[in-house]
């Protein structure tokens, strides 16, 4: 990817410029919690997004991204917003620096990737922590401290990308490492590396290759049920909220609120029941935890789809350990957490029958937990 970015740079703006890459996320537990002041528990991943860039002395920037073949330019005012989607990230990273009182100047930059893309991987926080990270290098000494530029990316998509997503995955972008999961507490913003090395089991991406888009996705509708139920209860956030307190309140919410806030309270205990079952070795716990955040995203929090929901069944008839959707919802992956010995089987079961139920293979992806945002030399 580099060989291919760097000659696209030479052929562009000539010369050559300092690379930069930030990565794609799994989740191994915590869905929806993060905006709810509740716990996650990412990692960064081998898959990411990685740009040349130097600064060209305008106050534009020129940037080309080769996997959708596409150019844009645009300056750093409001008003030069650029119409393509994909331009909007770095646009919108670029302004957030601004507002917070950091330099952006104008730069040339050629870009591509290899997180797939609407796979609920965090190809958009790749993309948004790339940049950030590398605008804070080249332009700011590096005096914006990492939280700030997980929280640029997150403003990013609210203001430019129309999607109020919480903290994790520009979080997971920017502050993974290889080998570690992070259990984040979205409240205190307080995090924890937790090696993740298990000897007889695998994280195994099965990814549906149903396109979600969560602009257009009833994602922000998910967010206003858990901010309405959290406001009901006087609360800040649904990280206060038991299930007592919810029942006491049920009959003067819709019954799809309930629904969105019981799935919320029920995960954010999972994943302390998950650190605690990974601190003791018990995968089984883990695995059986998993399968009860998918019926939760199934049944109550309603952001899955049939393919997902075919693939969790199949995972569950081939013994896989734990198997849920990961991420946003309405489409891409599942996460699995399958015994070593299974690895083979499961994936051949899975691509047999998902291909004959819906005419086309899912993709498979090998998990490897891998640095986040970074400068190449
Ligand atoms: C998307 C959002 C995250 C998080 C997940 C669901 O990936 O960007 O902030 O809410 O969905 O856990």
């Amino acid at each position: 990817m580099k060989k291919e970015i760097s000659k696209v740079f030479e052929e562009r703006f000539g010369g050559s410029g300092v690379f930069y890459a930030s990565a794609g996320r799994i989740n191994l537990i915590g869905e929806h919690t993060d905006y709810n002041g509740g716990f996650v528990f990412p990692g960064a991943i081998d898959k990411v997004i990685m740009a040349e860039i130097r600064p060209n002395d305008t106050m534009t920037v020129r940037v080309f991204s080769i996997d959708i073949n596409e150019y844009a330019e645009f300056g750093l005012n409001e008003a030069d917003a650029p119409s393509q989607s994909w331009a909007r990230y770095i646009f919108g990273v670029c302004r957030e620096i601004l507002k917070r009182g950091g330099t952006v100047r104008g730069f040339d930059a050629v870009f591509a990737g290899n997180v797939p893309l609407g796979a609920g991987l965090s190809s958009s926080a790749a993309l948004e922590s790339c940049f950030a990270f590398a605008l804070n290098d080249m332009f700011n000494d590096n005096r914006i401290d990492k939280f700030e530029l997980a929280r640029i990316g997150q403003s990013t998509e609210h203001n430019y990308c129309g999607v109020n997503c919480g903290i994790m995955d520009q979080f997971a972008s920017v502050f993974g490492k290889e080998g570690k999961l992070m259990r984040l507490d979205c409240r205190s913003m307080e995090y924890e590396y937790f090696p993740f090395h298990p000897e007889d089991y695998e994280l195994v991406l099965v990814d549906s290759v149903v396109k979600h888009e969560l602009a257009d996705s009833p994602y922000n509708k998910r967010r206003e049920s858990c901010e309405r139920v959290a406001h009901r209860l006087g609360l800040e956030t649904l990280r206060d909220a038991d299930m007592a307190m919810l029942e006491a309140v049920k009959s003067d919410i819709t019954a799809e609120d309930y629904f969105r806030a019981k799935f919320v309270i029920e995960e954010k205990q999972r994943v302390l029941d998950v650190c605690d079952a990974l601190n003791r070795g018990d995968y089984d716990t883990v695995g059986r935890k998993m399968y009860e955040t998918h019926a939760g995203l199934s049944k109550d929090y309603e952001v899955s789809c049939e393919e997902l929901d075919f693939l969790n069944d199949v995972a569950r008839e081939c013994g896989v350990t734990g198997s849920r959707i990961m991420g946003g919802g309405f489409g891409g992956c599942t996460i699995n957490l399958v015994r070593k010995d299974l690895r083979d089987k499961f994936v051949e079961t899975a691509v047999a029958k998902f291909t004959e139920k819906y005419g086309h293979a899912p993709k498979i992806y090998d998990v490897v937990i891998s640095d986040g945002a970074r400068r190449l030399d």
